[in-house]
């Protein structure tokens, strides 16, 4: 069974320690073996949810739902692990899982496998990790009609390098099926998209964790990411140049005051102008430490307000047209 890294721990006593857990993963009339517990901000104190071997009833499921985030006990963990395997296997199987549940399974999967990558990225075994994730991702997003709000609707609420990147890959992939790239095109995407941000892997941990602004010293050590990234990718073996430029560029800014190359407008390549405008989503829209989630409504108007000599305004508008028509502006 594969250990869950415990990337979200917080420690309510000394005595008890809680781990997050993914809350889509539950559902009407699952009996779990470990209570749960929740909390509507990250530094309060945990409450008691739900008890062990209480069936989840449609008013807990609404509650979830509404709830920011949920845990478990550590020491709960193997039992939560359990859980989510027999699902894994489940979804596996059966074709009638309804597709949030489904999205909530490969996302978990996914986040497994980031997590793991962020630690070794130099392994050559990433890019088939990496392809199995972004095919599972669009072979998802063909299947069913509501895939894209179903997957959009659990992208993570706190920012984690890993997290970002598996969001970012979800944006990307649903803003390039809704500009109707085909599905050769839209693999390329999603890996570009999944390993955009691999290069913070070799920047100094204090900074990429650090809560608050960076000095101008630590930023200048953060711009060296999209070409760390770059090397990584070319040493595990990467040689498409959409890919690559996708990594390498999605900092540039079409007024050329981006990094690290300072391209200007559409000498900016397509991947890198995707990723570009859904890592400025990502990174606005999800809560850190040291500030709020802002709405995609505030976010979107910043970004039209804002943004505009940085980032492709028409992609930006089409990005906004693709969350009114699968109408996800109003539920996120
Ligand atoms: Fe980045």
């Amino acid at each position: 069974m594969k250990q869950v890294r415990i990337s979200r721990r917080y420690d309510e006593t000394p005595h008890e320690v809680y781990v997050e857990i993914e809350k889509w993963l539950l559902d009407i009339g699952d009996i779990l073996t470990f209570d749960l517990f929740s909390t509507d901000d990250k530094f309060s104190d945990k409450s008691f949810f739900l008890a062990q071997n209480t069936p989840i009833s449609s008013n807990d499921k609404t509650e979830i739902e509404q709830i920011r985030s949920l845990y478990i006990r550590q020491s709960d963990l193997p039992s939560y692990n359990r859980f989510v395997d027999k699902l894994v296997q489940a979804v596996a199987r059966n074709e009638q899982i309804p597709i949030t549940k489904k999205a909530a399974v490969i996302y978990r999967q996914a986040s497994v496998i980031l997590d793991e990558m962020f630690e070794n990225p130099e392994e050559l075994e990433n890019v088939p990790k990496s392809k199995q994730v972004v095919n599972t991702f669009v072979n998802t997003i063909f299947s069913d009609t509501h895939a894209i709000e179903s997957m959009i609707k659990i992208t993570a609420y706190d920012y984690y390098t890993h997290t970002h990147s598996i969001n970012v890959c979800i944006y990307s992939l649903s803003l390039g099926s809704y500009l109707k790239l085909d599905p050769i095109t839209l693999e390329e995407l999603g890996m570009s998209a999944l390993l955009h941000d691999l290069g913070k892997s070799r920047v100094n941990p204090n900074i990429t964790n650090k809560k608050g602004r960076l000095t101008d010293s630590e930023f200048e050590e953060m711009k060296h990411h999209p070409l760390y990234g770059y090397t990584i990718a070319l040493k595990i073996g990467i040689r498409d140049r959409s890919i690559l430029d996708g990594i390498r560029h999605h900092h540039e800014k079409l007024d050329g005051n981006g990094y690290p190359d300072g391209l200007m407008g559409k000498s900016i390549t397509l991947f890198a102008r995707i990723i570009g405008v859904c890592d400025v989503f990502d990174a606005l829209s999800t809560q850190r430490s040291y500030k709020d989630k802002m709405s995609s409504y505030e976010t979107l108007r910043l970004m039209k307000i804002s943004m505009q000599h940085h980032l492709d305004m028409e992609l930006v508008d089409a990005f906004i047209r693709m969350q009114q028509h699968d109408a996800i502006l109003t539920s996120l």
